[in-house]
């Protein structure tokens, strides 16, 4: 049996890279995945090739109306969404300080943050409703520090909004049976990470004690436990991915 058997799993973002990865994990181990993305292709032909339990929807996080339609669409499709996994995310360009616009900005919170917190806020209602959930917002390790790592200061302040909401929203609804983790990528070989640097993310190895960069799979295992009801008395925590690169 699959450790996300009758589970029905909303996945952002998830037309390549990290998401994409999720959504063959949670399909290989029993989950009914909607998987939403902007890019239509991509999202659409891994959805065909998951088969029966995947199911794509075109989907911009910033928008409630977009959310509302992908709620509706999986619980006609599966049911009622039991766990979300809110991975979109763009990092902007790499810029500093002074050369970032406030629309660059405002931009990349969109994405990072309110698609975050518009997610939560169309799952949960039906989460208390079936008295269960599991949310898994993933942030990064520029939600933990601000380092060269965190790329621009609207990436770094997005993702610390998302490790701060995860918290408050598993201490508001804890009670009720809902779960939420933020999970903490360091650098994961990803088409984001390879457009802001290179293969090699920048030479970016030297840096991580483990030596190396993280396939996207090694991440998706950490965000399929805390899905999972393995993970039943983790919540409001962070769960950092990165090899120890901020360990020390
Ligand atoms: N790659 C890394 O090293 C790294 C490190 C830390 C955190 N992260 C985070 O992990 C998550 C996944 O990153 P990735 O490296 O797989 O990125 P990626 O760019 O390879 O994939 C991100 C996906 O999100 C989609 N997306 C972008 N804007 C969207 C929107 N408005 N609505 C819906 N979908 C949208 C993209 O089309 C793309 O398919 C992101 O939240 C990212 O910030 C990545």
């Amino acid at each position: 049996m699959g450790r996300l058997e009758g589970k029905v799993a909303v996945i952002t973002g998830a037309s390549q890279g990290m998401g994409e990865a999720h959504a063959r994990l949670f399909v290989r181990e029993g989950a009914q995945v909607v998987i939403t993305d902007i890019n239509v292709g991509l999202g659409q032909s891994l959805a065909d090739e998951l088969g029966k339990n995947c199911f794509f929807v075109r989907q911009d996080v910033s928008s409630s109306s977009d959310w509302a339609e992908v709620v509706d669409a999986a619980r006609s499709r599966f049911g009622p969404v039991e766990v979300l996994v809110n991975n979109a995310g763009t990092i902007g360009p790499v810029k500093s300080l002074l050369d970032f616009s406030e629309e660059e900005f405002l931009n990349v919170c969109a994405v990072n943050q309110l698609g975050v917190f518009l997610g939560m806020k169309a799952v949960v209602p039906g989460m208390i409703a079936a008295g269960r959930g599991s949310i898994v917002n993933i942030s990064s390790i520029a939600g933990m520090l601000g380092t060269k790592a965190s790329s621009n200061a609207a990436y770094c302040a997005s993702k610390f909004a998302v490790r701060g909401m995860s918290k408050l929203i598993a201490a508001q609804y804890g009670h009720v049976g809902i779960r939420v983790n933020s999970v903490h990528p360091g650098y994961i070989l990803t088409p984001m990470m390879i457009a802001a640097t290179d293969e090699n993310g920048g030479g970016a190895a030297e840096a991580i004690p483990l030596g190396r960069l993280a396939r996207p799979e090694e991440v998706s295992n950490v965000v399929l436990f805390l899905a999972s009801d393995e993970a039943s008395f983790v919540s409001g925590a962070e769960h950092v991915v990165d090899g120890a690169m901020i360990a020390g």
